[in-house]
């Protein structure tokens, strides 16, 4: 197959940031998704309905000439976050509350510190019908950075999810095999975003003949046969896992630092990497669903009309994008070539 034409996509976990660089980022998320979820992790956090109305506008002032694009808010939970404010954000349009454990990752450090003091605030969204978007890993030091995913389940996501019947879970950007499973085999309302990086890439990718800090992102990428696991699933045509990029854009400064942020730019390239995956997997056949329909059916959103159409054709992805003000983000698979093209 040289062409694949599908419904067009949603990119239900991203980072646009903010102020001049929603410039860049919601451009380039664009270009050919429907919607995207935005996460709330600014400085400081949208921990509220307001904070999240404004900043739904900024992104919209920075959307291209004649796109319907359309973000999807959330709001960040703290331990401080009530019943009221999740009310709130449901009345504002609001559709999910993300959870970040205090200090997972980048801007987290409002998060969420102790978890049993917040099942008022799951009931809340379960019965407004919102939806719990969660960070998976546990933040206590003493736990090897690999095993966090896994403890973080252990630990709980089990309780959460049936302590809380009626609650939508996403478990975002999974990276293990342990994820995947618990995700296959937990209740119904229970799904996982899967990032094109953890598709693509494991630790080596990251550690072996040198530092490629624009390859290092939380949760960080692990062994082989973790990645092999995520390739199993979405092959496998599951609809609990869905398209989520966690694109996340850092300046090359902050990247190429002895203290390196996480997250990798990969909205230039997302689609198109998801693509390249599938097929080599063989399984093109079940991108359309991963990339267009199980996240909107999730949510309980409609599933987009337009279709947009992919060939195969190389291009190389650019090494540099300038930013206003002369900052710089080397983007996710900087100068490597990507198989599969978006058609114009
Ligand atoms: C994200 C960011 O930079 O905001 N970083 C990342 O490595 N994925 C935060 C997150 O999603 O963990
Ligand atoms: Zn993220």
């Amino acid at each position: 197959m040289n062409e694949i034409t599908i419904t067009k996509p949603d990119d239900w976990h991203l980072h646009f940031r903010d102020q001049d660089m929603l410039l860049e980022t919601v451009p380039a998320t664009a270009r050919c998704f429907g919607r995207a979820v935005v996460m709330p992790n600014l400085v400081p956090p949208v921990t509220t309905a307001e904070l999240a109305l404004e900043y739904k506008s900024r992104i919209l002032a920075a959307r291209p000439e004649g796109s319907d694009f359309e973000p999807v808010m959330t709001i960040y939970l703290t331990d401080k976050t009530s019943v009221e404010d999740i009310k709130a954000a449901k009345q504002a349009g609001v559709l999910a509350a993300k959870m970040y454990p205090a200090g997972a990752t980048t801007n987290s450090d409002s998060g969420v510190s102790s978890l049993e003091s917040l099942y008022p605030v799951f009931e809340a969204l379960a019965d407004h019908g919102m939806l719990l978007l969660i960070h998976g890993e546990v933040t206590q030091k003493h736990v090897d950075i690999f095993d966090r995913e896994k403890e973080f389940i252990d630990q709980h996501m089990v309780n959460i999810v049936n302590k809380v019947p009626h609650l939508k879970v996403v478990f975002e950007h999974i990276t293990t095999k342990d994820a995947a499973d618990f995700v296959l085999g937990a209740r119904e309302g229970v799904a996982a975003t899967i990032t094109p990086q953890h598709l693509m890439l494991n630790r080596n990718d990251m550690l072996d003949g040198g530092m490629r800090p624009h390859n290092y992102c939380l949760p960080v990428l692990k062994r082989s046969t973790h990645q092999e696991a995520l390739r199993a699933v979405v092959k496998s045509g599951s609809p609990r896992f869905f398209l989520g990029t966690d694109s996340a854009p850092h300046t090359k400064d902050r990247k190429e630092s002895d203290c390196g942020c996480a997250g990798c730019y990969s909205a230039w390239s997302a689609l198109e990497l998801y693509t390249q995956v599938f097929d080599e997997l063989d399984a093109l056949d079940k991108l359309e669903g991963f990339a267009s329909h199980y996240g909107a059916d999730f949510y309980g959103l409609p599933r987009n009309t337009e279709k947009v159409t992919l060939e195969r054709k190389e291009w190389v992805v650019p090494s540099n994008i300038e930013l206003k003000g002369g900052h710089n983000i080397v983007p996710f698979y900087a100068g490597k070539t990507v198989s599969w093209s978006l058609k114009k």
